[in-house]
């Protein structure tokens, strides 16, 4: 059957990768996420971040109360110790020397990989692979990672608005979009299995450059954006500025909690801001307003559902890249049935 539209849990999206939590939010105490409907707890020993099912298999307490030792996750319950492969290793109530049931295991997920500050998390085994962000690695790029949000949003609204270009002068008049042209000139998406690349150069009224008051360069420059998408919601947008030679990247990646709520995580690698702490506070504070004014449009929808049935909304030359989306989004959930 062709699917119609997509929904924060919809099933194939179990066969996805999805960030669950920034790194720095995983310590050697357990946390609890919530990805597609269902509670999940992470914790690290050493290198390794570990995920499971947030159910202790004896009584269903939630893991996430508990506490780590050593590498192990320890239920506040009744004590029940598990090593970081998801094995029960001590039942206290048994004694020492008692013979652990082998059915006591945590449930876990398929795969866990940790990459560009995130933690990612595939449920079941993931029809696509996780997405990379080349800069993320480049020592040349300092990194500013926004507070993640939590907003009652469709996740696939929220890709679509991501890689829409149509929208910056009406949503964004507050920030950036006061000088952008509404019209959006022609541009390419090169789609690959599981995800596409959107390219478009324009000219921009570049405000930040110091060389245009010293009548080094003019004030119209031009910008070269790089949209990428690998499925289903790990977003990227490079911007390079021609003239002047720095290149901006903006990570978006969104983790689908519920229906009706999902967490934002959004982060920045620039290097054009020469080491400046201060300069990429100011960058973050910026974004921020940039993704308010988004949410903006984005809370205010009744049906939190993105269409997959092309027919079911109209389609113009300058949304090539958000109609790619649904048509990758159809293909994954076709996949994931077959
Ligand atoms: S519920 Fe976890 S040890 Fe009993
Ligand atoms: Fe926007």
């Amino acid at each position: 059957m062709v699917p119609t539209r997509l929904h924060n849990t919809h099933p194939a999206l179990r066969r996805c990768w999805h960030p669950v939590a920034r790194s720095n939010e995983v310590t050697d105490a357990p946390v609890r996420t919530v990805l597609l409907g269902e509670p999940l707890v992470l914790f690290r020993s050493g290198e390794t971040v570990s995920c499971f099912v947030d159910r202790c298999p004896h009584r269903r307490a939630p893991l996430s109360i508990g506490t780590c030792d050593g590498g192990t996750l320890q239920c506040a319950y009744h004590g029940w110790r598990f090593a970081n492969d998801g094995r029960c290793v001590e039942i206290p109530a048994l004694g020492p020397d008692a013979a652990v049931p082998s059915r006591a295991r945590l449930t876990p997920v398929a795969q866990v990989a940790e990459r560009s500050g995130m933690v990612f998390v595939a449920p079941d085994p993931p029809i696509a692979p996780l997405g990379h962000i080349a800069e993320s690695e480049d020592p040349a790029y300092a990194v500013g990672e926004l507070p993640p949000i939590r907003a009652r949003a469709s996740i696939g609204l929220l890709a679509d608005n991501f890689l829409d270009m149509a929208h910056f002068p009406f949503v964004h008049a507050g920030t950036f979009g006061a000088d952008e042209a509404a019209e959006v000139e022609r541009y390419e998406v090169t789609r690959e299995p599981w995800s596409f690349v959107a390219r478009r150069e324009h000219p921009f009224a570049n405000r930040e450059d110091p060389g245009v008051a010293e009548g080094l360069r003019p004030l119209v420059q031009s910008r070269r954006l790089t949209y990428r998408l690998d499925a289903p919601f790990h977003l990227q947008l490079r911007i390079d500025f021609v003239e002047t030679g720095g290149t901006n990247v903006i990570g978006f990646f969104l983790q689908p909690e519920t229906d009706e709520t999902c967490r934002i995580y959004s982060t920045l690698w620039r290097n054009d801001l020469g080491g400046d702490p201060d300069a990429m506070a100011a960058a973050i504070k910026f974004e921020l307003e940039v993704l308010e004014e988004d949410l903006r449009i984005q809370g205010a929808y009744d049906q939190l559902v993105l269409p997959l049935d092309t027919s079911a909304e109209i389609h113009t030359r300058s949304d090539r890249s958000t109609l790619e989306l649904r048509r990758l989004l159809a293909d994954l959930v076709a996949e994931a049935a077959r």
